[in-house]
């Protein structure tokens, strides 16, 4: 049969098992691994997956609009991230300075940085300038082999500054072959014409900016951090139940400073994910396990902050549906590096290489509402692969902070190509 492209004689192939949840307790760490393995693609799917011979049986080379000789590559699902704040205008380097010098990341945002201080510079920027840069990060996302990126708003904190980076977003999106889903976090701090009337900017958030960015179709996602000097539980609730509402999917930063009873909320409104949990309870974490929430961890975050760890292993243990992301911002975690998480949560969280793969794809795609589509290789999922040089998937995480990828497939299509780069240059 005829194929659009063929990937074929890959080393080592790395998936879950045929399915389409997330994985839980030990099937987390039991995924396919298919030696001298292939990928037929048609129209942007993926159609079959197996060894070299068996996929050829099928669909044969000469039959290929393209073939990839993948000998000496690892294959993988492109990685999902399910939680990045991507469109900030600037960085803050000044205070990854101060807590060096002994400053702590709560201390700093109370005197009028943290999130406050990235929600001056967003006001100060258009939204041509804010989606410029965009462009510029999803570049460098993608040649560190992510393919789906979760983005949330947050550093606008007004109905227009709001709409002005989710629309810089949109309009960054349609200039990148990633898939970017977008997500409202008005509720990621109290801004501060608001510092003395907190009630007003929740029903601010309540009555207009909630109904309004999800009429104009801005966000699938409504967030909330909900934590220890940020949201309480009454006002993440009010807040996530208008954004149902409005037709938007819950998720929330959950447990991140303190244990609030966020992850218990998740629960209680059966969040798609709850996302931090460095501190939530077990009562919180067996809820959530009950409902089907998926525990997005950011141990970059904990690496960045040097906070503790989220325990991973209680949380794969518990039966939770455990996710990695960067957390991608610029207080907390300056990284976009999918390969990075995935190192931090083997050496500092324990999860085995193939968990941390794991999370990392099929679970993340979950955490995004979109496990049945994404992160996965397999016949009708969507065909976004990434190929990296080495012959052993263990060997990405544990040869950490190098460039291995080597091509991007967004949809079947080759989108990045350092083989192709380095030739042309
Ligand atoms: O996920 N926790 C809340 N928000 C971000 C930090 C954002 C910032 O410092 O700008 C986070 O860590
Ligand atoms: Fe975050």
């Amino acid at each position: 049969m005829n194929s659009d492209l063929l990937v074929v004689s890959a080393s080592q192939l790395i998936t879950a098992p045929p399915g389409q949840g997330p994985l839980l307790g030990p099937d987390l760490d039991r995924p396919v691994v298919i030696e001298d393995a292939a990928v037929a693609c048609v129209g942007g799917k993926v159609v079959a997956v197996g060894t070299t011979s068996e996929v050829a049986a099928g669909y044969p080379e000469r039959e290929a609009g393209r073939v990839v000789d993948a000998r000496g590559l690892v294959l993988a699902p492109g990685f999902v991230d399910a939680h990045t704040h991507l469109p900030f205008a600037g960085t803050r380097e000044m205070e990854f300075d101060a807590r060096a010098r002994g400053e702590t990341y709560a201390a700093i945002a109370a005197r009028g940085g943290g999130i406050r201080s990235s929600v001056r510079q967003l006001r100060a920027v258009s939204e041509e300038t804010l989606a410029d840069r965009i462009v510029e990060r999803l570049r460098r996302l993608l040649a560190q082999g992510t393919t789906t990126v979760e983005a949330k708003s947050g550093y606008g904190l007004s109905l227009e500054e709001e709409r002005k980076q989710l629309r810089a977003l949109k309009r960054a999106a349609a200039a990148s072959p990633l898939t970017i889903v977008p997500t409202f976090l008005g509720a990621h701090e109290v801004p501060d014409e608001h510092r003395d009337r907190r009630e007003d900017y929740v029903s601010l958030l309540t009555e207009s900016m909630i109904p309004e960015i999800a009429k104009e179709g801005l966000a699938r996602f409504c967030d909330v951090f909900c934590d220890e000097g940020v949201f309480t539980v009454e006002e993440a609730r009010r807040i996530l139940l208008r954004g149902r509402e409005c037709g938007l999917k819950i998720k929330l930063h959950a447990d991140e400073l303190a244990d609030v009873g966020a992850a218990s909320l998740a629960a209680e409104l059966r969040a798609v994910s709850a996302d931090h949990l460095l501190h939530a309870s077990p009562e919180g974490l067996r809820a959530m396990a009950a409902a089907g929430v998926v525990a997005v961890l950011l141990p970059g975050t904990a690496f960045t902050l040097g906070l503790p760890y989220a325990r991973a292993r209680v949380m794969v243990e518990m039966g939770l549906a455990v996710a990695l992301a960067t957390d991608f911002n610029p207080g907390s975690n300056m990284s976009s590096s999918m390969p990075m998480a995935m190192t931090l949560a083997v050496t500092q969280m324990k999860l085995t290489p193939a968990e941390a793969w794991m999370a990392a794809t099929v679970n993340a795609a979950c955490a995004l509402g979109e496990g049945s589509r994404l992160g996965r290789i397999q016949a009708g999922y969507d065909a976004d692969l990434t190929l990296f040089d080495a012959s052993d998937h263990r060997h990405i995480p544990y040869h950490y902070a190098e460039e291995h990828v080597r091509m991007v497939i967004k949809k079947a299509v080759p989108v990045m190509d350092r083989a192709e780069t380095c030739e042309s240059a």
